[in-house]
């Protein structure tokens, strides 16, 4: 898989811009630093970086990190522990250079602080957006708040604590407001912004209201799994337990869901991404999982399931992207595509497979 990325991934550089990717046979579309997908393409750099230790990789990580770094301190957007949290994390472990590490610290606690402007005390949350002009939350946010609580630790001191305590409770948030009973999760909720209640659900990525998109799971799950880790908080385990559990319960081991877990039609979309951010996830919970026995379930799950992904159609030559038939947004555009979150959740996962890290 790694040299099947970097064929791939360096096929994928160019000037000023960052690698989005295509849908069905579209061009391959690239964005500014300012789109929720920006961070993806450097982390996968600095990643490609840690496996081979070829200064080639880690001169084209610095660059497109160069890149992103500038919107840490962008309040427009809920998305930057996507954009600057992940790729500036990797960043700071992985580059050798003494300069380097405090530049990332530095840009990660700019976008902890940007993200944290977005709380709201009624909701207990982070807004990510206005859906429809109504103050919304959506799940893909357990993949971004884990950064307030990763920089709060760090920083310590009442700013540090207030940072972990918007983060974890933003995770808390969707613990109650999200994860259904039977541990499936809702895509999008309104909030009222002075009471706190939820308005209601609002249609987005998924099948329906009450169907559960897949990549939104496998968020969850991810998210989750990352905020016990940091903060050993039982609640936040007991979340990872029971999306993850839920996603185990659906999707055999080895296979690959379609765009949404109510979908039962074979011949539907499939979204390999998803399988990737949950096998990623279910890496990290099965590092910190107390009970032995659902450490191994988890992790055994994730090891067959990265199999599955590093093989034909999966991974197959399709002349762009390293993971193929991934979903982004059936309801708009009902084709699978290539997207750089699959490749970089992939080869997350993959390194978190061989050394045990996060
Ligand atoms: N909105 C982010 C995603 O498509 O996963």
């Amino acid at each position: 898989m790694w040299s099947i990325a970097a064929t791939r991934l360096a096929a994928l550089s160019g000037p000023a811009t960052l690698p989005f990717g295509a849908t069905g046979r579209s061009p391959y579309l690239r964005t500014s630093a300012y789109a929720w997908t920006s961070g993806f393409y450097p982390a996968a750099l600095w990643l490609m970086y840690e496996h081979t230790a070829d200064a080639a990789w880690l001169e084209r990580a610095v660059e497109y990190s160069a890149r992103v770094l500038p919107v840490a301190s962008w309040r427009g957007t809920h998305d930057l522990g996507f954009m600057v949290g992940l790729p500036a994390g990797l960043a700071s472990r992985i580059d050798p250079s003494p300069q380097g590490r405090p530049t990332y610290l530095s840009a990660q606690r700019t976008a902890a602080r940007s993200l944290s402007a977005r709380w709201n005390g009624n909701v207990r949350a982070l807004r990510s957006s206005y859906y429809a002009g109504k103050w919304g939350v959506i799940i893909d946010s357990a993949m971004n708040a884990p950064l307030l609580i990763e920089v709060g630790q760090r920083e310590g001191g009442p700013a540090g604590t207030a940072l972990v305590r918007r983060g974890t409770q933003h995770m808390l948030t969707l613990a109650r407001a999200f994860v259904r009973d039977d541990g499936s999760t809702r895509h999008r909720l309104a909030f009222n912004p002075r009471t706190g209640a939820v308005t209601g659900p609002i249609f987005g990525q998924g099948l329906s209201t009450s169907s559960t998109w897949s990549r939104g799971q496998s968020w969850a799950i991810n998210g989750f799994a990352q905020a016990f880790a940091l903060t050993g908080d039982p609640r936040l385990l007991t979340a990872a337990r029971r999306t993850a559990d839920y996603w185990m319960s659906r999707v055999p081991p080895g296979c690959i869901p379609a765009w949404d877990l109510d979908v039962t039609d074979d011949a539907a979309p499939r979204d390999s991404s998803a399988a990737a951010i949950t096998a990623d996830g279910l890496l990290t919970l099965a590092r910190t999982e107390p009970d032995p026995t659902r450490a191994d379930a988890y992790r055994a799950y994730a090891l067959t399931g990265l199999g599955t992904l590093a093989s034909d159609p999966w991974t197959v030559d399709s002349g762009r992207g390293v993971l193929q038939r991934q979903a982004y947004n059936i309801p708009a555009d009902a084709r699978e595509g290539t997207y750089a979150w699959g490749d970089t959740y992939l080869l997350h996962a993959l390194t978190a497979a061989a050394t045990g890290a996060e």
